[in-house]
Order: C-alpha cells, then sequence, then structure tokens
C-alpha cells in the first residue's frame, strides 16, 4: 500500500491526490483521502484505481485544508470495496487512520472494543487502530502520545499514518517494518511511503527506523521511539528529482524503463570496475576474510529478483567454485535452512521493502549468518537490515513488472560473484578479467538489442489471441525462460510457463500443440556447444508436434534458422552473460501483447510492486 500525509500551507487534498499517484504502484485496489478542514474531519475513499477516488471528489468535493492523509490499497484484510478502503475513521468521525501492513491480534483487539461499546463497521484490522486512538486520545488529548500507547498494543508488520480533529495542525506517523519517510519542506512537511510522493516539493529526507513514531507540524518533526524516548534520525539528500519518476513522453513507464535498461546497466557498473580490470566494491562492508572463508551462498528473493538469484547461481558456482543454493524467500523463511557464520546469505530486492525477503534475511541474521543486499532503494528496510549491501543503479522503476531492476539485478550479482572470485583468488583467475571486459560491453548490446525490437512487437500482435505460450531455455537461458513467462503472466494474463528444455520430455511435451507459439532462448554456439546442440535438438522435438517455434539466437547463429518459425537475434556475449540481452526482447514481447489484449500495462490487475505483507 501507499501512504501520504501532509501538513503546510498548500491545499492538502491536491499534495496528497499528487502523491498517491506516484504511489499507485505499491497498490491499487482501492484509494481515500481525510482532510481537517473547519475544525473537522473531511473523509473520501473509493473501491478502484485513483481515477474513481478523483470523480468522486470532482462530484462530492470536499472543504479545503491545510492538513490531510491519503492512502492507495493493495487489499489484504476485507475485499476492495469503499467501505474496506481506507482512511478509518472512529465513531465519532475525529480521527482518521491509513495503515500498510497486517496488525496480527487484530480479531482481539476487535473484540475487546466490542466489548467497550465500539460499532466496528468494516472487514479490516485497520478500522480498530481508529478506534483505539480515538479512547487513548481522550484521555491524553495529544495525538502522538495515543500513538505511541496503541502501538504499543498492536503485533505484526504495520505503518499508521493519523490525524486528529481536535490537532488540526498535526500528521502523526508510525513505522514497524513497512517503509516511511519524511519529507521536510519549508513551512511545510510530508509523509510517504517512498520520497517519490514529495520529490515535487523537497528532496530534503527523513528515514523514520523500526518501531518509531513522528510527530509532524508545518516547522517541526519529531521523532521518538514506541517508548516515547528521543530517537536518532537519519537525513538526507534525495539524489534524482521528479523527472526521472515521469514518463518523460512514453506511453508507459514500463515502456521507459525497458529503454533505460542501456544506461541503468552502465550506472551500476559505474565506478567499480578498475582501470587494469580489477573490481573495486567498498560498499560490500564484509570483512574480506569472512568472505574468503564463506563455504556456502543461499540467495532469497522473490519474483523476477529471484529469477536473477537464479541466474546468479550459475556464475557464482563457475567463478567461485563456492555451493551457491537459490530459495524463494517465502519457502526459506518457514523451512529450516541450514546456516552458520560461513554461509554468506545475498537478498536481491528492488523495493527493500519486500516482507517474504525481508524475513529471510531476519531469519538468516538470527543463524549468524551474513547478509549481503542487492538493492535499488536507498535507506530501504533490506539494506539497513543487511550486513553489507550493494546498490543497483537503475533509478526509480515505477511499472510494477520488473525490467531495468532485474538487468541491473544481474549486473550487480555478477560483480559480486567476480568480486568473491578475485577475493579468493580462484583458478578462474583469467576467465574473470576477460569477463570484466565483457561487462564493460553489455549496456552497448542491450542498446543494440532495443533498436531491433520491431519484429518482436509485431509478433507479439499477431499472438494476441493465444491462450498459452511456453518458454524454454537451458543453463543460464532457463531462469530466462522462467523470467519470460513471469512477464507474461503479470502483463498479458496469459497461461505461461518457463521449462529447462532438457526437462521437456519428461512431461512437459505433452502440452505442445499444433500452432502452440513456444519460445525458446538459445545458447550461443561458441563456447559450450553441446548446450547449444542439445537445444537445437529441443526445437526439432517441438516442432515436430507442431509447435510454432520463437528462436531468441545468437547473430551468426545458422544451426537454427531452418528450425524457427520467427528468429530473434541478439548479440553475441559470453554464455553466463547472455541473460542481460535474451531478457530484453522477452519484456518487449509480454509489454505489447499486454497493449494488445488491452491491458494495464503499468498497473497489473492484482498486483503491487512492493508487497509489504507475507
Ligand atoms: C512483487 C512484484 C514483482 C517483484 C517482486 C519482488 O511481487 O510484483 O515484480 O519482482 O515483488 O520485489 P522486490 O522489490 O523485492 O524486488
Amino acid at each position: 500500500c501507499g501512504i501520504v500525509g501532509y501538513v503546510g500551507g498548500q491545499s492538502a487534498l491536491d499534495v496528497v491526490i499528487a502523491g498517491l499517484k506516484r504511489l499507485e504502484y505499491r497498490g491499487y485496489d482501492s484509494a481515500g483521502v481525510a482532510v481537517l478542514a473547519d475544525g473537522g474531519l473531511a473523509p473520501a475513499k473509493k473501491a478502484g484505481k485513483l481515477v474513481n477516488l478523483e470523480k468522486e471528489l470532482v462530484e462530492r468535493p470536499l472543504p479545503s485544508g491545510s492538513t490531510g492523509i491519503g492512502h492507495t490499497r493493495w487489499a489484504t484484510h476485507g475485499g476492495p470495496t469503499d467501505l474496506n478502503a481506507h482512511p478509518h475513521l472512529d465513531n465519532a468521525g475525529r480521527v482518521a487512520v491509513v495503515h500498510n501492513g497486517i496488525i496480527e491480534n487484530f480479531a482481539a483487539l476487535r473484540g475487546e472494543l466490542a466489548e467497550r461499546g465500539h460499532d466496528l463497521r468494516s472487514e479490516t484490522d485497520t478500522e480498530v487502530v481508529a478506534h483505539l486512538l480515538a479512547e487513548s486520545f481522550s484521555s491524553t488529548g495529544d495525538l502522538a502520545d495515543s500513538m505511541r500507547m496503541v502501538c504499543r498494543q498492536l503485533e505484526g508488520a504495520f505503518t499508521l499514518v493519523a490525524v486528529h480533529a481536535d490537532e488540526p495542525d498535526v500528521v502523526v506517523g508510525a513505522r514497524r517494518n513497512s517503509p516511511l519517510v519524511v519529507g521536510v519542506g519549508e513551512g511545510e512537511s510530508f509523509l510517504a511511503s517512498d520520497v517519490a510522493a514529495f520529490i515535487a516539493h523537497t528532496r530534503s529526507a527523513i528515514e523514520l527506523g523500526q518501531d518509531q513514531v513522528v510527530e509532524l507540524r508545518r516547522d517541526a518533526v519529531t521523532v521518538t521511539g514506541f517508548d516515547g524516548e528521543p530517537a536518532e534520525v537519519h537525513s538526507y539528500h534525495v539524489d534524482w528529482d521528479a523527472s526521472a519518476a515521469e514518463k518523460g513522453g512514453y506511453d508507459y513507464f514500463m515502456l521507459k524503463e525497458i529503454a533505460e535498461q542501456p544506461k541503468a546497466v552502465a550506472d551500476t557498473l559505474l565506478g567499480r570496475i578498475g582501470a587494469s580490470g580489477e573490481l573495486t566494491l567498498d560498499e560490500v562492508r564484509i570483512p574480506q576474510s569472512v568472505l574468503r572463508e564463506a563455504d556456502k551462498v543461499v540467495i532469497v528473493a522473490c519474483g523476477t529478483a529471484f529469477h536473477a538469484g537464479l541466474i546468479a547461481k550459475y556464475a557464482i558456482e563457475h567463478w567461485t567454485r563456492i555451493p551457491c543454493e537459490v530459495e524463494l524467500a517465502s519457502e526459506f523463511r518457514y523451512r529450516d535452512p541450514i546456516l552458520d557464520p560461513r554461509t554468506l546469505v545475498i537478498a536481491i530486492s528492488q523495493s527493500g521493502e519486500t516482507m517474504d525477503t525481508l524475513m529471510a534475511l531476519r531469519h538468516a541474521r538470527e543463524q549468524g549468518a551474513k547478509v549481503l543486499a542487492i538493492c535499488n532503494t536507498n535507506g530501504s528496510t533490506i539494506p539497513r537490515e543487511s550486513d553489507a549491501v550493494l546498490y543497483t543503479h537503475a533509478g526509480p522503476e515505477v511499472a510494477v513488472a520488473s525490467t531495468k531492476a532485474f538487468l541491473t539485478q544481474l549486473v550487480a550479482c555478477y560483480l559480486l560473484a567476480l568480486y568473491l572470485g578475485q577475493v579468493r583468488g580462484t583458478k578462474w583467475a583469467d576467465e574473470i578479467r576477460a569477463v570484466v571486459r565483457d561487462l564493460a560491453q553489455i549496456s552497448g548490446q542491450v542498446e543494440r538489442v532495443l533498436e531491433t525490437m520491431e519484429p518482436v512487437r509485431e509478433l507479439a500482435r499477431s499472438l494476441a489471441d493465444k491462450n498459452t505460450v511456453l518458454f524454454l531455455g537451458r543453463h543460464v537461458g532457463y531462469p530466462v525462460a522462467l523470467e519470460g513467462a513471469l512477464k507474461l503472466k503479470e502483463l498479458a494474463y496469459m497461461h505461461a510457463e518457463g521449462f529447462a528444455a532438457g526437462e521437456l520430455k519428461h512431461g512437459p511435451i505433452a502440452l505442445i500443440d499444433k500452432d502452440l507459439p513456444v519460445v525458446v532462448v538459445v545458447p550461443s554456439p561458441r563456447g559450450r556447444s553441446v548446450l547449444h546442440d542439445k537445444i537445437v535438438s529441443n526445437i526439432q522435438e517441438i516442432r515436430a508436434r507442431g509447435a510454432r517455434t520463437i528462436v531468441i539466437a545468437e547473430e551468426g547463429d545458422e544451426a537454427v534458422v531452418p528450425y524457427a518459425d520467427h528468429l530473434v537475434r541478439i548479440p553475441a556475449t559470453p554464455t553466463l552473460l547472455q541473460p542481460m540481452v535474451a531478457a530484453v526482447p522477452l519484456q518487449v514481447f509480454a509489454c505489447e501483447l499486454a497493449t494488445a489484449r488491452g491491458n494495464e500495462v503499468d498497473q497489473p490487475r492484482n498486483l503491487a510492486k512492493s508487497v509489504t505483507v507475507e
């Protein structure tokens, strides 16, 4: 969910709505606002996207006020209805609260409130907070104090922002787990889940820590712990401006982000490769002795980041000879993984806020493992709680389906794998130097792929009425196939599956039917040619059974030509780096299919960009 709060000299409603627009990627099941005006509190909320709320506000305008809060929701407790939308109010309509996360003991609290005569109307866990705040405000007369009292009773993950009609110049926020950032303006203050919500007004930010409460006034920001003790805060300057989070002439953020990939890749490499090809990853603040002694790497991540991790495994094991496991964070967390101080855990997350990944890293640290985060969002929770962080420099990614973040995660994984190899002095030293040189070429190669995408778009349009697309790959091409299928599910809402090409004959080949589109990612014929030859046989097998083959193959690979109904060329790269160029046509393919099928490219149904619940 996305949260915004404002107090200052501008119309709070305008600031909050503009902020919510920038946070809609965090969830778009419903949206709502509340402003303090004329001694009272005026709320409005609506199921569906923010535009529905905007229409409602035109039909039934709110009085103008200079303090307000807003929310855009990804439904957890209770379906996405008007009633369940945030903000939630107490019975007297004096306090309004918005919430991100899940309050685990809400059923017990709700029972207690009902016994005390409160009438709770929605199915959400959030409404109990409004009632609890109202109750405690009646004794304290101070919203920040009340918030601290209430937070001490709550269990689970929650970030809350509240206003009270009796304190018209105050917004109060509380943070446990889900992000909350303060924006400090001149005579105005902001609160939001992400700096993007207030970047148009100020670039001066304060990061809130775990279990902190902030009281916002026009020219004062006071931060304490849940216990009321003053808290140390970290102020910082946001180093990108509003234009980085705008579409800049593209129809969709996703198109812009796909196009930005060459720059994102180059930025992620910048300053990390020395003149003689050695890697300088100073930010990896884990002592080299620990890296040298690590006897296992475990990568945890979700969604697209998980696919980056799967690819990283091939590189890490090949260049460092350290065994590497890759696991979905949500699975890792609830089994009994074998970890110790010699295990290096890598948590990959674009947002740095994914709850499944955060819980996995906490679990790993509890067992004494060292955790290194690969993350795109400065100051987010996952890097804060890790032993070290290697940032990807993709810039803000707004489209829900990840593209440029994925490519930069791959770059970061390669850098890290090579760095581990460098530190440990593996026998691949020459190969490592050669790969570092090849990595430096990748940005230009991605650029070339992007220049030749028109046939891919045309092909996608011609497949708009299909129900299923399969993706095949071998070696690092296998996770690329998984990512291609994920993109298609997310964006085109089509049934899509990725398989290891060698596994096809053990079951999935039964799915092959006349005209079924099958995308095949073909490894380079140079180097490990055995991989290449095997996949050419796989293509023949599926074609013999009537499939329509869409072959992604390196320039100059003539062996595939007779078996490709459609051929997509990518530049020649070393095998391990091929995912960087092979993933791009699959992104373009999914994006175009989504458009052809009339889907919302940037905000696919049911999804959210950062999922801050488990
Ligand atoms: C969500 C998004 C996916 C993303 C995944 C992991 O499910 O919809 O696109 O890959 O979270 O996100 P993270 O921010 O941790 O990389």
